[in-house]
């Protein structure tokens, strides 16, 4: 496959009227090394074919409906893949992730190479306060506007939190995450068009939850049971009415149908085996300003 290192960005006179995500191809992908639950019966377990294979169906199906361009993976970087985690995006400022573990520090200069000759500012925030991204920092719609949820206790802290406010003059909805199978916020988070939310309640606090149902009414919230969180349904890719995402149960795909959405589900089981799915393997970036 061809790799496609220019911007989005380099084209302001026509911008893109789909949106844009940045994907990372699977050359160099296994588990190596456990930073999460998911990866410590999978060391080595990765067939590198199938998880190829289960990539490009999701390069696919997200190319029907967005236009996907790709970072170069790194060997020593089998993470690179989830390029959720390179930064957060918005009005062509990144912040870029501050890795909490060290096994994953070494993707950072990569993805800010990416950024800077894609012609994006970059702010970078001290090692002290990690931060992992689009994994943990989601704009969403609600009915009361346009904020950004962030997610805290497992991988960012909450210190990081004020950096985000103040690099887009947003205010921040901090959500402290509990369960260390749900260890980034897209793990069970996942704000849909039209103001609703897809959400795992047991992953939060109580004061998160509550957070979460002060923000969005009873009527926009789907709260999916713990066999669903635990197929990834809430690391869902969100373009419109249209959703990315792994398999999930017919209950699920039903109830999402009824609500107007069209859901694509892709077979992501070698992904799961690092901890991701459809929404960890994709950063949205959006198309500049004019
Ligand atoms: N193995 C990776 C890690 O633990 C998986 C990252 C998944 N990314 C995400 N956005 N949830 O960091």
């Amino acid at each position: 496959m061809e790799l496609v290192t220019h911007s989005p960005r380099t084209h302001a006179s026509h911008p893109p009227t789909r949106p844009t995500f940045l994907m990372c191809p699977p050359k160099f992908y296994d588990v190596n090394y456990v930073i999460n639950p998911w990866m410590s019966d999978n060391i080595h377990a990765v067939s590198r074919e199938r998880a190829a294979a289960q990539w490009h169906q999701l390069h696919h199906a997200l190319s029907q409906i967005a236009e996907v361009v790709l970072v170069e993976p790194q060997p020593g970087s089998p993470d690179m893949v989830f390029t959720a985690n390179a930064g957060l995006e918005c009005d062509g400022i990144v912040v870029l992730s501050s890795f909490f573990h060290p096994e994953r520090q070494a993707e950072e200069p990569h993805f800010r190479n990416w950024f800077q000759s894609a012609g994006y500012t970059v702010i970078d925030l001290p090692r002290a306060t990690p931060f992992e991204g689009e994994g943990d920092a989601l704009f969403a719609k609600t009915p009361t506007g346009t904020c950004l949820f962030a997610g805290y206790g497992l991988r960012t802290l909450l210190s990081s939190h004020d950096a985000l406010s103040h690099a887009w003059n947003v205010p921040v909805i901090s959500l402290e995450l509990i369960d260390p199978r749900f260890y980034h916020l897209d793990t069970a988070f996942a704000p849909l068009e039209g103001g609703v939310v897809m959400y795992y309640p047991p992953a939060f606090s109580p004061a998160a939850v509550a957070a979460i149902q002060a923000a969005y009414p009873a009527d926009k919230r789907i709260e999916v049971q713990e066999s669903d969180a635990l197929r990834f349904a809430c690391n869902a890719i969100s373009v419109g009415r249209h959703i990315l995402l792994n398999q999930i149960s017919r209950e699920l795909t039903t109830r999402l149908e009824s609500l107007g959405f069209i859901t694509t589900q892709v077979d992501l089981s070698e992904f799961l085996k690092a901890g991701g799915a459809a929404k960890c393997l994709v950063m949205r970036l959006e198309p500049p300003q004019p």
